[in-house]
């Protein structure tokens, strides 16, 4: 997959901007506060419609503007298309999505045309944020790539929400609750078996990955912890939990609890992990995100990698430029390139540089720098 060029008009602090891109490593220098995360953050978001700052539409648009606008030209076997998302504050169906000039009425059939995968310095949150941040992180994953599982989890999730409204109205009719339970067990059945695949593929890259990063010093493991251990007695227990559940208004048991184990020895990586092992753990989480993706769409997912270079040390820098230079295209953020042109030297063609600055970037040769 080839992002070709990028066109984006009062999105954060930038007013208006075309771009072009003709090499497979892009990188964006400049100080802090400039706007290279703003302009990752312009290319993720036609990619999930969401931004990855967890921020608003509102907050992104340019300040005292109405509309902001992202558009791209992205190349995937040999076709070209025009991703392009509208956004106006002030009417009703605030968001206009379009593939190649041509209105899409439903987001989850434009997501998936742009297929990325970010690094960020916000990544920590896996480790930090508990079982929520890491089944968000599971969901992510398959949702990029897998319709189904897309609409699956959101009507989980709504039949789940029917579910607790019955809970929390003391509905004491069984038969109420019946056939919302058979849906949810129906639609929670697929959640797991969806996780439980996607982490069985990412355990064994992300130990790889973790080991070589680290310079074969940490050692984890990941895992997945499904809420419901025995898929078989799902309903059953559903029944057997309702008057538990109508005392605390809310659905106690499903996949809506699931956890993803980080750690080593069943002890989570919180309890122990230093700030340079949460960082690698992070990193090779994300790098068997790429992988797996890529296994799956047969394709090279788009990385986005804000910031994380200043993270790494000596070693682990090289490890991890080993790893874009094998991956489709890169699109990089630093505020300097030291400790990273040693690397890229052989490839000095192949590489874009711009100095981004106040919202406004300049293409600069990498001999100038
Ligand atoms: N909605 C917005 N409208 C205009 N400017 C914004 C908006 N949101 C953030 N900014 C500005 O964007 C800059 C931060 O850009 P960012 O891409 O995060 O910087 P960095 O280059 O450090 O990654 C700040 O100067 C901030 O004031
Ligand atoms: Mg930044």
């Amino acid at each position: 997959m080839l992002l070709e060029s990028v066109s984006i008009q009062n999105f954060r602090n930038y007013k208006s901007l075309d771009i072009n891109f003709n090499s497979r490593l892009t990188f964006f220098i400049g100080e802090n506060g400039e706007g290279k995360t703003n302009f990752l953050e312009s290319i993720q978001m036609l990619s999930t419609l969401k931004s990855f700052r967890d921020n608003s539409d509102d907050e992104i648009l340019g300040w005292s503007k109405d509309t902001f606008y992202i558009g791209a030209n992205v190349l995937r076997d040999n076709v070209r298309q025009k991703l392009e998302l509208g956004y106006t504050k002030k009417e009703s169906k605030k968001k206009k999505i379009k593939v190649n000039g041509d209105e899409v009425s439903k987001k989850i059939e434009f997501i998936g045309n742009l297929v990325t995968v970010v690094f960020s310095p916000l990544d920590l949150k896996i480790i930090d944020g508990g079982p929520a941040e890491r089944r968000r992180l599971l969901d992510s994953i398959l949702s990029m790539i897998n319709k189904n599982y897309h609409i699956n989890i959101l009507e989980y999730n709504n039949i789940l929400k029917h579910r607790n409204t019955l809970l929390k109205n003391k509905v004491s009719s069984i038969k109420e609750f019946i056939p919302w339970e058979q849906m949810l067990v129906q639609r929670g059945n697929i959640v797991m078996e969806e996780r439980e695949a996607l982490v069985e593929f990412l355990r064994e890259k992300f130990k790889t990955n973790l080991f070589d990063l680290s310079g074969k010093k940490d050692d984890f493991e990941i895992a997945y912890i499904p809420n419901i251990k025995d898929k078989n007695k799902y309903m059953e227990l559903l029944n057997s939990k309702r008057e538990t559940d109508l005392r605390l208004g809310y659905t106690s048991i499903g996949p809506h609890r699931d956890d993803l184990f980080i750690g080593k020895e069943k002890r989570d990586i919180t309890e122990f992990g230093s700030q340079g092992q949460k960082r690698s753990t992070v990193i090779s989480i994300r790098t068997a995100q790429f992988q797996y993706i890529k296994n799956k769409i047969n394709d090279t997912p788009i990385l986005l990698i804000d910031d994380v270079i200043r993270e790494l040390d000596i070693k682990r820098r090289e490890y991890f430029v080993n790893l874009l230079l094998g991956s489709g295209q890169a699109f990089f953020t630093t505020t300097d390139l030291e400790g990273i042109k040693d690397y890229i030297g052989d490839l000095k063609e192949k590489i874009q540089v711009f100095m981004v600055k106040s919202g406004e970037m300049e293409e600069v040769s990498i001999e100038s720098l």
